[in-house]
């Protein structure tokens, strides 16, 4: 039987209500594009209003990321991805939710105790460390040696403030190498896959925590990741979710996976996101703004792939591989099945556009450049390409390129912004970049930020790029990419050098430019995708420059003495550091 169907089975078995998935396009939170967590929709009830369902729920819930579309292409990261759980709103708490979480991996999934290791919240200066779970982990025969205590990887929140609380994770032991008897949560062979949060506490914008009226459980497991580990399968994309897709996608190129992962694990992904968009009950169309432009980049990057390997774009290979994606999840969400025409359409619309567009637009571009005078395309060809024949800016500066050709990127962008104030929409505001916490602290943190990226730089490689960061008013954690944990020396220098930054009292210097021409002067940029045509450029000295929200000190004076606190594994060629400021 299907983890779906067993994990929804077990938890009414212990009077669960089965709720149905939310949609991906939220319906009341107009802050996010998607819905990116299995509690997202249940905020409102873990806040305390009552459920019409009851107080013990459960569901599987379709989620999607989009920001950061370059990680797609891996063993096991998808844009579109379902999350399991099972909630207690107000009613049981620790001791029903832990060994409910262990009857269910051992005695339905039956997976040896003896892979399993645990991580419990360590404690720290506001709640203590979480000793009714240790001892429940215990009484169910978890060895101590199995069980680590954390302080910040067991404390969750979704983003910057609303319903958190300690949490206990999960974690298999995906690998045929001796089980070592002491769990170490950095060794990667260990591989979270299941979190049991208890949600007694809201963090209020101004960062206060305070009780919530009722202690709830929030769990999530991630269906992709067990359904692989179950499967004995180290790639996500040859388990049994996926692999018709990707033989759909074989038998269309005639070429095999083994020698073309990337593009075909793209196309499928891609596909099976763009499907799950537009079948949606907000029926949302490939346009130029919100989930519409995430729609239409999708649709177009699985056709660019697809064209790569060599299949003939015109034919129907969109649709084959949709209705294989449909049939495979027609079953459970059956808005898949009541909208697959409008799914079917939208795929074919948006093929059919991009193939047109790209035909005209060429024949306008030949026809106006033939004779060019000082061999530069100006801003009203630029916009004209745009506007009326659907060239991404891009797309025009691309073939310009080939053939040896000028675009006048400032006077497109001028004209852009002339265009985008009359037509100016609320939606703006979805794209504020970076972090949501605005106060003194959380400001000088998010400078600190800009800091350490740029340290790391130059201390450990120029290769380290940002992976994610979050920010409290009391810490900072920064992901990068890396291919090894630093050295005590590594992460002596990276201090210093922050710190020699800040007693060099330098100006952080705040630029308004099109996006295009921030990437182009080298400026960083993590989720280039979540950032509007005119960007914000800050920076610092001439070593830092980032695409960024803010907000940001005037002065790295501000920032008092950096520290690193701990630095570990994020995940697989990802570090993370946990730093603090302290004053001087
Ligand atoms: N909300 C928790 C998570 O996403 C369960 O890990």
């Amino acid at each position: 039987m299907n983890l779906k169907d067993l994990y929804i089975d077990f938890f009414k078995s212990k009077g669960h209500k089965q709720i149905p998935s939310a949609p991906v396009v939220p319906e009341n939170d107009p802050s996010v594009l998607f819905n990116t967590a299995g509690m997202q929709p249940l905020i409102p009830y873990l806040m305390g209003e009552s459920h019409p369902y009851g107080k013990r729920l459960c569901d599987y819930q379709k989620c999607i990321r989009t920001n950061d579309l370059d990680t797609i292409g891996d063993a096991y990261h998808h844009t579109f991805f379902e999350m399991l759980g099972n909630w207690s709103l107000g009613d049981y708490f620790k001791k029903e939710a832990i060994t409910w979480s262990f009857e269910f991996l051992t005695s339905v999934l039956k997976i040896p105790k003896e892979k399993l290791a645990i991580t419990v919240f360590a404690g720290n200066e506001l709640i203590g460390e979480d000793k009714e779970s240790i001892e429940i982990w215990k009484s169910l025969g978890i060895s101590d040696k199995r069980i680590c205590k954390t302080v910040d990887d067991n404390f969750w929140i979704a983003g910057e403030f609303g319903p958190c609380g300690p949490d206990t994770e999960i974690f298999y032991f995906r690998s045929d190498d001796e089980i070592p008897e002491e769990f170490d949560p950095e060794d990667e062979r260990w591989v979270e896959i299941w979190n049991n949060v208890f949600m007694q506490y809201n963090k209020t914008k101004d960062g206060k925590i305070e009780d919530l009226p009722k202690k709830n459980v929030d769990t999530g497991m991630g269906v992709e990741r067990t359904t692989a580990i179950l499967e004995g399968v180290n790639d996500n994309y040859i388990s049994s979710l996926w692999i018709d897709v990707i033989k759909k996608i074989e038998e269309i190129s005639n070429l095999p996976y083994s020698q073309n992962e990337k593009s075909m694990r793209i196309i499928a992904d891609h596909i099976r996101t763009a499907v799950f968009i537009s079948a949606d009950n907000s029926l949302i169309k490939p346009s130029n703004t919100d989930q519409g432009y995430i729609l239409r980049r999708l649709i177009r990057r699985s056709i660019r792939h697809a064209k790569k390997l060599g299949i003939d774009i015109n034919s129907d290979f969109m649709k084959e591989i949709a209705l294989v994606i449909i049939s495979k999840y027609e079953k459970y969400y059956k808005e898949l099945k009541q909208n697959k025409e409008i799914v079917l359409s939208v795929l074919e619309q948006e093929k059919i556009k991009f193939n047109r567009t790209l035909e005209k637009g060429l024949r306008e571009f030949d026809k106006n450049t033939k004779n060019l005078v000082d061999n530069k395309i100006d801003a009203s060809l630029a916009f004209r390409l745009y506007d009326t024949y659907g060239f991404p800016i891009e797309l025009t500066e691309e073939i310009a390129r080939e053939r040896n050709i000028e675009v006048d990127i400032d006077g497109f962008y001028q004209k852009f912004k002339e265009h985008q104030e009359k037509s100016r929409t609320a939606s703006a505001g979805k794209f504020k970049g970076g972090l949501a916490g605005n106060g003194e602290m959380e400001t000088k943190y998010h400078t600190a930020t800009h800091l350490l990226n740029a340290a790391l730089k130059k201390v450990v490689s120029e290769d380290v790029h940002q992976k994610g960061s979050n920010i409290t008013s009391e810490r900072m954690r920064f992901d990068f990419s890396c291919d090894h944990k630093l050295t005590d020396i590594e992460k002596q220098k990276t201090e210093e050098l922050v710190n020699k930054w800040i007693n060099d009292k330098i100006d952080i210097i705040k630029k308004e430019m099109p996006k295009e021409e921030a990437i182009k002067s080298g400026a960083e940029c993590m989720f280039i995708e979540k950032y509007p045509d005119m960007v914000t450029v800050y920076e610092i000295g001439d070593f830092s420059k980032e695409l960024c929200g803010g907000p940001h000190v005037k002065n790295t004076k501000e920032l008092g003495h950096f520290k690193i606190i701990k630095e570990e594994s994020s995940s697989a060629g990802v570090r993370r550091i946990k730093a603090v400021l302290e004053e001087k």
